[in-house]
């Protein structure tokens, strides 16, 4: 079982991500999710999280608010694909459930000295709040057992802009701090994200369990495929966040490389690329394992199979 930090701005594909890391507890103890400003604000992004523990069943699952704004730049945030509250779609009741009042930096900063070696970074949104413990607790780098993130694209290009993932976009400076950090690090970029492609009757299994949180998520991810559908024509949009918690479960429905990721900070049309040494060109330190490509039936079949636990 590993213990894991969920950092997330749920989001419809995080909010299934979520849901199927807490359909499988055998796997996975979930210490507490931290809110992060991303796509959408975070005072949405905490109701969201909220929202999905009350969903779920899982009260006792502590939520933490995060840093407002990524670290340098203005937030940029993607309502046109996830609506004006982050998780349109299903009609999720108000949350009973308190928010924690420590910061998500400090929950980090303590729940990784407090468990060295044993805490897994499960990162679904910008890095803002790792990127910040770091700073601010150096010495959690060698503590943290593996950190987790969808982040970034290479051979499929960008999402927000012609060159750079939504997450990696809106705080790259956070990226390029974890990155540099010397900790064991995967990366499910679009890549892969864009192989798993959520078919009308992918949706349908998942409405067909019956289960209050596999109708949601199947109401959650009509809703934000509506934009991604047109935007890219395939016969389903393409669902990112499961990709972290299903690697973590089957690595062997994927497969990539240990190589060297940068992130561009500078660019007037690049910033926020990850910039992928797949072949191995340069002699820059190989600091991530990059998943390029996966089995897009295995993936559904574990998701479906995850939200089938829930109530
Ligand atoms: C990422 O961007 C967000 O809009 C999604 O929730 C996902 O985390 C994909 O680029």
């Amino acid at each position: 079982q590993r213990k894991l930090i969920i950092l997330t701005d749920p989001g419809q594909d995080q909010a299934a991500a979520i849901l199927m890391i807490l359909g499988q507890p055998q796997a996975f103890e979930v210490l507490g999710l931290v809110a992060t400003a991303g796509n959408i604000n975070l005072d949405h992004t905490i109701n969201n999280c909220l929202k999905l523990m009350e969903l779920a069943g899982r009260p006792d699952i502590p939520v933490f608010a995060g840093c407002p704004h990524p670290i340098v730049r203005p937030l940029v945030m993607a309502e046109h694909v996830h609506g004006p509250t982050g998780l349109d779609g299903p009609d999720l009741p108000q949350p009973k459930i308190r928010l924690q009042e420590k910061h998500g930096v400090d929950f980090i900063i303590d729940t990784v000295r407090a468990h060295p070696g044993e805490i897994t970074i499960c990162s679904l949104s910008p890095i803002t709040n790792l990127a910040v413990a770091l700073r601010k607790a150096p010495d959690i780098a060698e503590k943290i057992a593996e950190v987790v993130a969808m982040l970034g694209a290479y051979f499929e290009v960008g999402n927000i802009t012609s060159t750079a993932e939504f997450n990696c976009y809106v705080d790259p400076e956070a990226a390029d701090i974890v990155l540099k950090a010397g900790i064991k690090t995967t990366m499910l970029p679009l890549d892969v994200t864009h192989q798993m492609r959520s078919t009308p009757a992918r949706l349908q299994a998942m409405r067909a369990l019956g289960n209050k949180c596999g109708i949601a998520t199947a109401e959650m991810l009509e809703f934000s495929e509506a934009f991604d559908l047109k935007k890219y024509g395939w016969e389903g949009a393409p669902l990112h966040g499961p990709c972290v918690p299903a690697f973590m479960m089957a690595p062997e429905m994927f497969s990539g490389r240990q190589i060297n990721v940068s992130v561009e900070l500078n660019g007037t049309l690049t910033a926020g690329m990850t910039v992928a040494d797949w072949w191995q060109i340069t002699d820059r330190p190989k600091n991530v394992f990059y998943v390029k490509d996966g089995d897009p039936a295995a993936y559904y079949d574990l998701l479906i199979r995850s939200l089938g636990n829930l109530p």
